[in-house]
């Protein structure tokens, strides 16, 4: 459906989706994804776009994440911008996408909507979308308030959606992708390891600091305004903790100062891993290197395929 080779998409990631790292993860053979917020204004999109397709002639996707936001952002005109691009394939996140989904099916485009929940994926199959991607409690970002993690949900998804599924959330290499597939996902969606490859445009602090970590190293803050996100577990995630621990209900206002998206920007642009914060999942605590994504792609390619035809065909054959 999304004409690629290997199973494995690249997730939409704020500052960190721009073209170099999904035009890399297209030319391995997975499906590199552009993150349109990143993009100051849909016509940036749009040039941002044509950037990645100077760099690769295979399919790539734009991320449109639709969240309440302090500042009003012109979904409208993303979206508009996205069809106008002739980008194919779309991951939708956050709010319901129907609105736009009209205009993405008549101009041919696939909508792969992402979300944490069963019932969620079951509306994204009833409004019409070709794709989820089930995000499990072990996500980096918002991995919703429900806590169930990929053992559970992406069987669930197995049995009831009609519709093909990605695995998200936790997975980072070749027995993460053999279990998906054995759990009934038609493949992975990752997004904290694709930050720990050469292409990823962040600073190496950032990515040696997840090399260096372990899964215990990720933090859930806005627990208290039922808006979780999961980060990287450092001084200022701490910081929102303690505010969220105080007794009362957590006023945003009171957290703002500290997570504000423009700091979790500059932290991978200069290294300063204490300036604000950044999503990063469970998945930390497998990751021991920093490859290309093409060496990352068919590593776990590769290895996903020894598991499927040694390891578990042994057992079979014994
Ligand atoms: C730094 C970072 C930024 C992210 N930003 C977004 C985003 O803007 N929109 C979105 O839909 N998902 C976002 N995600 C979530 C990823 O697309 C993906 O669903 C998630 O990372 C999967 O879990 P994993 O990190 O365990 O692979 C982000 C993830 C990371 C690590």
């Amino acid at each position: 459906m999304l004409g690629i080779e290997h199973p494995v998409v690249q997730g939409g990631m704020q500052w960190v989706g721009l073209a170099e790292l999904a035009s890399a993860v297209s030319n391995a053979g997975g499906l590199g994804i552009i993150t349109a917020l990143t993009q100051p204004t849909p016509g940036d999109l749009l040039k941002e776009i044509e950037r990645c397709r100077e760099m690769t002639d295979k399919p790539f996707a734009v991320n449109l994440t639709i969240l309440p936001t302090i500042k009003p952002v012109p979904y409208d005109d993303y979206a508009q911008a996205i069809v106008d691009s002739g980008v194919k394939i779309v991951e939708t996140a956050g709010r319901n996408p129907e609105p736009y989904l009209p205009r993405f099916k008549a101009a041919g485009i696939k909508i792969i909507h992402k979300c944490t929940s069963i019932r969620h994926s079951l509306k994204a199959q009833k409004i019409g979308c070709d794709m989820v991607s089930v995000d499990g409690f072990e996500c980096a970002g918002h991995p919703g308030e429900d806590d169930i993690t990929n053992l559970i949900l992406l069987p669930l998804a197995a049995r009831r959606l009609k519709i093909p599924f990605l695995a998200s959330g936790g997975f980072g290499d070749g027995r993460g992708l053999a279990a998906a597939l054995a759990l009934g996902a038609d493949g992975i969606n990752m997004g904290t390891r694709f930050m720990a490859t050469k292409e990823a445009p962040i600073h190496q602090n950032v990515k040696q600091k997840m090399v260096d970590a372990s899964e215990l190293d990720t933090s859930l803050i806005y627990r208290t305004l039922r808006n979780t996100a999961r980060v990287f577990k450092n001084s200022v995630a701490e910081q929102v903790l303690e505010i969220e621990a105080q007794p009362g209900q957590t006023k945003f206002e009171d957290i703002q100062p500290l997570v504000q998206g423009l700091k979790g920007r500059e932290l991978f642009d200069d290294g300063d891993l204490d300036k604000g914060i950044w999503s990063a999942g469970m998945v930390v605590g497998l990751i021991d290197d920093i490859p290309s994504c093409e060496e990352l792609i068919t590593r776990i390619v590769d290895e996903a395929e020894e598991i499927i035809q040694q390891r578990l065909g042994n057992m079979l054959n014994a």
